[in-house]
């Protein structure tokens, strides 16, 4: 039973050392995900992978179809997602390629399809959203990460924005006001889909750059790209890890 699957972010749009079985394209009521959905073997484990920005990252987060990617993994009869996601640091510990294990979220996109609950319905629902993360998958991939020798930040609030672009300085200051410890731009509504579906759900960020006006250099794709190979060396270890723990 596949009933594990990694949703691939920047710099995991294909997943190296997976054994890939067999790909099928999913159908949802909510439109095509990101892609096919793959059916593998890593490290001895059966799961699926999706990679969130489509095989050749050619889709930006705000146009993401995120209910069809969470409602396709539903359909294959996924229960715990890894979302492995890119993100900047506000933090002063999260500095670039440090692996971090959020466990709260602040929502800041919008004009995004959002939820399942909207047309049809025979009552409204609502999720209890206390908890965004699920504690015992974040248990594991904290567990994985010590087992890896990965010193990944435990904890931390996550703050979806909207993107494309990076923040300003100024928005930064806000989040951080805010209570933020990283920024990144996928977060939501993937999370929130997840819960509405059942399925537990977890963070593997990976800081790939200070966030805006925490550092005098600039932030360049060429510094996010070293960064990003630098975190995912990281990320390839703790999903080993998780391999084995799960
Ligand atoms: N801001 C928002 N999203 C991001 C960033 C950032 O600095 N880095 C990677 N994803």
């Amino acid at each position: 039973m596949q009933d594990i699957a990694i949703i691939g972010g920047t710099g995991l749009a294909s997943f190296p050392g997976l054994k890939i079985i067999r790909k099928e394209v999913v159908r949802t009521p909510f439109g095509t995900p990101s892609g096919p959905i793959t059916f593998g073997d890593y490290c001895g484990k059966k799961i699926i992978f999706l990679p969130r920005h489509g095989s050749r990252h050619t889709i930006p987060p705000h146009m993401v179809n995120y209910r069809a990617n969470i409602w396709a993994l539903h359909d294959k009869h996924v229960k715990n997602i890894v979302a492995v996601a890119a993100v900047g640091g506000i933090h002063n510990e999260i500095s670039p390629a440090r692996i971090v294990i959020p466990d709260q979220i602040i929502d800041y996109t919008y004009g995004r399809e959002h939820t399942y609950f909207e047309k049809d319905l025979s009552h409204v629902k609502h999720i209890d959203f206390s908890n965004p993360y699920n504690q015992a998958l974040r248990e594991k991939l904290i567990e994985a990460s010590d087992l890896a020798g990965v010193d990944a930040f435990k904890g931390g609030v996550y703050a979806a924005t909207q993107g494309p672009r990076l923040e300003s300085a100024a928005e930064i200051n806000k989040l951080e006001r805010d209570g933020c410890d990283v920024v990144g731009m996928t977060g939501m509504p993937e999370a929130a889909l997840s819960r509405e579906l059942d399925m537990a759900y977890a963070h593997c960020a990976m800081c790939v750059n200070w966030a805006a006006g925490r550092s005098e250099e600039e932030i360049t794709l060429e510094s996010i790209r070293e960064c990003t190979e630098l975190g995912m060396e990281k990320v390839r270890k703790l999903l080993a890890k998780l391999m084995e723990v799960i």
